[in-house]
């Protein structure tokens, strides 16, 4: 059986993982930055390449370890090779052209996006292509459509902030740290959403792009007025979030409606938020799709889901150069 390491290090934590072919999770150990960037309510890319170099080598050493591996029985090294900070990208894709030189085993370089995207595929077994995803973090907010490996078709992304980013930042408005987006699930859950009139951007539009900076913005004012409580700004900001996605999504919906689409699924951080979860379960319901949400674990950055990425493409005889570059930008 196929067996792939994969490194992650594109934003703030520092994760590495041993994925098989047959979607088991051998070992995965995963270093969060949080109390590095908490100071700087955000997160600051020279420290976190420098927590990179420092953590990366002894993370996967314990990896190969608790799964009483070496690297020789590894049959490819995969790591995210952007978007991402180019600093942190460019730590774990070096380590892994190392790796790759010393062991000869070949490198593929994935896309982080691709590995959020792929990776309800090794939660399921069951979901196959093509799929309806939407793709919500601190850096994206889009809706794919998954047609395959490195097949994909975009039919909507933000045109200010990603949702996440905008979780993060209504969080901090709130006061509540860094990183903000459970945090403000947490406070929502004990507020009443139609106390604070908030915006609905693009709500209705026909493109089924998406908007949050004015969303955003609205929650600072509505903070400064001194008018409402933090609980309810934050529980009509998450409903406000929450009707922009269902409304985009099923204006997506309609767009490929000639389309066989298997599922509806979501990935990436913001997937771990249970209101936004619930409300895509019932809109799945009403167009007779089931719903695919991978386990949390799997909905922030990881490297299990990059490591399966490399597994798909490993399947599919394809690896990279190592001379492969890493690229800040690199739209799927
Ligand atoms: O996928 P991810 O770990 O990193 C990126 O590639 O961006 O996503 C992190 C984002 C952060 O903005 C974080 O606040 C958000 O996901 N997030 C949440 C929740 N958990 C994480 N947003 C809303 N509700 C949550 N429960
Ligand atoms: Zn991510």
């Amino acid at each position: 059986m196929t067996t792939v390491l994969g490194i992650e290090s594109s934003c703030d934590e520092t994760a590495a993982a041993l994925v098989t072919g047959d979607r088991v999770i051998l070992a995965q150990r995963i270093a969060s930055q949080d109390e590095e960037h908490k100071p700087f309510g955000g997160v600051v890319p020279e420290i976190a390449a420098r927590a990179h170099v420092e953590r990366l080598a002894p993370l996967i050493e314990g990896t190969l370890a608790d799964a009483g591996m070496t690297l020789d029985d590894v049959d490819a090294i995969a790591a995210t090779a952007g978007p991402g900070l180019i600093g942190g990208v460019m730590v774990g894709l070096v380590s892994a052209k190392a790796l790759a030189m010393a062991t000869g085993k070949p490198l593929i370089a994935i896309n982080h996006l691709e590995g959020h995207a792929l990776s309800p595929r090794l939660a399921d077994a069951s979901l196959a292509y093509p799929y309806l995803l939407l793709l919500v973090s601190g850096g994206h907010c889009q809706i794919l459509l998954v047609e395959g490996v490195g097949r994909f078709r975009r039919l909507a992304t933000t045109i200010d902030d990603a949702l996440g980013e905008a979780f993060d930042k209504s969080a901090k408005v709130l006061g509540l740290g860094y990183p903000g987006g459970p945090a403000l699930e947490r406070l929502a859950a004990g507020g009443d959403p139609s106390v604070v009139p908030l915006p609905r951007p693009l709500k209705g539009s026909k493109e089924p792009h998406f908007s949050f900076a004015g969303l955003k913005s609205a929650v600072l004012r509505a903070h400064q007025s001194g008018e409402y409580a933090a609980a309810d700004i934050a529980a009509a900001f998450q409903q406000a979030a929450i009707e922009c996605l269902i409304d985009r999504l099923r204006r997506a919906l309609a767009r490929v409606g000639d389309v066989a689409v298997t599922a509806l699924v979501v990935a990436g951080g913001v997937a771990a938020n249970t209101a936004i979860r619930n409300a895509l379960e019932t809109l799945a319901g009403e167009h007779a799709l089931p719903f695919i949400a991978p386990p949390l674990t799997l909905c922030t950055d990881n490297a299990a889901m990059i490591a399966w990425a490399g597994v798909e493409r490993h399947a599919l005889g394809q690896s990279d150069p190592l001379d492969v570059a890493a690229r800040p930008r690199w739209p799927l």
